[in-house]
């Protein structure tokens, strides 16, 4: 068994392509195979544990141990392991929609897919054809926020477009139109919001006649930085967007379910989309499905005769994919019975008290919503990238985190804090803990 594990090593580096990933860098490392795992934990080919400290990209919620969410997707396997929702419904697919939908007030329909970002497609595309439905062909493009981020593929690529990322596929990429990037702030600041909202006005009502929707991330933008909205500053955009006729979509992928201490951020921003996205979490991050929801409203103007043409041309073969709604049915019922939402706001107290513990020059703006947290490490006032032994600040702090046994990754400067929503207290401190001595490691190399 060894001597396969020990080979898994080898085979991941000859044969596997990694996200994000510069594979040449990758051959030099250390690379960890993963194949096994105790609660929050995960255990290496060669039998070093991990604290897993971004949550497996932001999206698990109860650990990696067997628990009542696995059971039901097994349960779900031996029954019926996937049936199409083309020409058929499934018990799955049907009763998550209701659970959902009960959920997330003013919204009546749940179209499913397999990630975040063919939600996001999703959503473009019901955007755009209801306006096309409707007779108002002239609405086809879209505002989003600078700094937003959307996902990989085209549409989504094309609205939260970060050059960094994504130069080499500007040219194939569709017209956004770009409404300035929220300040940042933590979310008890007053709602002193305006100036960023004039400017986010002038370009919905320029262009409200040639665009379908805005879209922007609920709550805060994750990967363009962690900004955090000030309050006021999301109704306020929901508002603008009926006022001047624009659908209003809402990326809650990465932070709905709990991720800012509220199991639906719109409601708690007392904002109110037309059309909603939701995936990461869904499945208690144990299945690749997401869903777009959208009002009554934004549905009918899909109804018609079939020769007219309204309905939607979109589909996928695992859409509503039967083990990941059983996931998700039971993810929801556990969010209940272990009054999770309770169990995130106090340790985000408990997050918000360590984080002002940050005592560093290095340190800047550290702020924090929920189980998310996030600061940036700065030297005169300029991104620290690269430390003084030229080693990359991201690779660093990935790499000595392991070393100490938590997993983490920073988004280029910006620290960040995203554990497993379900997260024991210990474990959370041993995540800052971890977090404080490398800010301590990095401001010593910085001097
Ligand atoms: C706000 C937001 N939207 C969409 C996505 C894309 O989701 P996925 O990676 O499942 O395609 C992400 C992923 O991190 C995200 O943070």
């Amino acid at each position: 068994m060894q001597l396969i594990k020990m080979h898994l090593i080898d085979a991941d580096k000859r044969y596997v392509w990694h996200p994000y990933t510069q594979m040449l860098d990758w051959m030099r490392w250390d690379n960890k195979v993963i194949v096994d795992a105790k609660g929050f934990y995960l255990i290496d080919s060669k039998g070093k544990k991990y604290l897993d400290g971004i949550a497996s990209m932001w999206c698990n919620v109860w650990g990696h141990s067997d628990n009542e969410v696995l059971k039901s997707m097994s349960k779900q396997i031996r029954t019926v392991p996937h049936s199409t929702l083309f020409g058929l419904a499934s018990a799955p697919s049907v009763i998550l929609a209701q659970r959902l939908l009960m959920l997330c007030k003013g919204m009546q329909k749940v179209f499913y897919s397999d990630n975040g970002s063919t939600a996001i497609e999703v959503a473009m595309k019901i955007a755009v054809q209801y306006w096309h439905n409707k007779g108002k062909r002239k609405k086809k493009y879209f505002i989003s926020l600078e700094n937003g981020y959307h996902g990989d593929t085209f549409g989504a690529m094309s609205l939260g477009y970060l050059p960094k990322f994504f130069r080499p596929y500007r040219h194939l990429l569709l017209k956004v139109y770009k409404a300035p990037k929220p300040r940042a702030s933590d979310q008890t600041t007053a709602d002193d919001s305006n100036s960023d909202l004039e400017d986010v006005e002038k370009i919905v009502s320029e262009h409200k006649d040639s665009c379908a929707a805005l879209i922007m991330e609920s709550g805060a933008q994750i990967a363009g930085g962690g900004i955090i909205y000030k309050k006021g500053y999301q109704r306020r955009i929901s508002e603008l967007c009926r006022q001047y006729g624009l659908l209003f979509i809402l990326d809650e992928i990465a932070t709905g379910f709990g991720r800012l201490g509220n199991m639906v951020e719109y409601i708690a921003q007392q904002s109110r989309p037309d059309i909603v996205c939701l995936g990461k979490a869904l499945t208690g991050g144990y299945s690749p499905l997401a869903v777009t929801l959208t009002t009554e409203e934004i549905y009918n103007a899909f109804l018609g005769q079939y020769k007219d043409g309204k309905h939607f041309s979109h589909g996928h073969t695992f859409t509503g994919h039967a083990v990941g709604c059983a996931a998700g049915i039971t993810n929801i019922e556990l969010f209940n019975k272990y009054k999770l939402i309770e169990r995130i706001r106090d340790n985000a107290h408990y997050l918000c008290k360590r984080l002002k513990e940050l005592d560093s020059p290095i340190v800047s703006n550290p702020r924090q919503k929920g189980l998310f947290a996030a600061f940036e490490l700065k030297q005169n006032n300029k991104p620290i990238t690269i430390m003084q032994n030229n080693e990359n600040l991201q690779y660093f702090v990935m790499h000595e985190s392991m070393k100490m046994g938590v997993i983490l990754r920073p988004l280029g400067n910006t620290m960040v804090v995203i554990p497993p929503l379900a997260i024991s207290r210990r474990d959370l401190r041993r995540i800052m803990d971890v977090q404080m001595c490398l800010v301590k490691r990095i401001e010593k190399e910085c001097k």
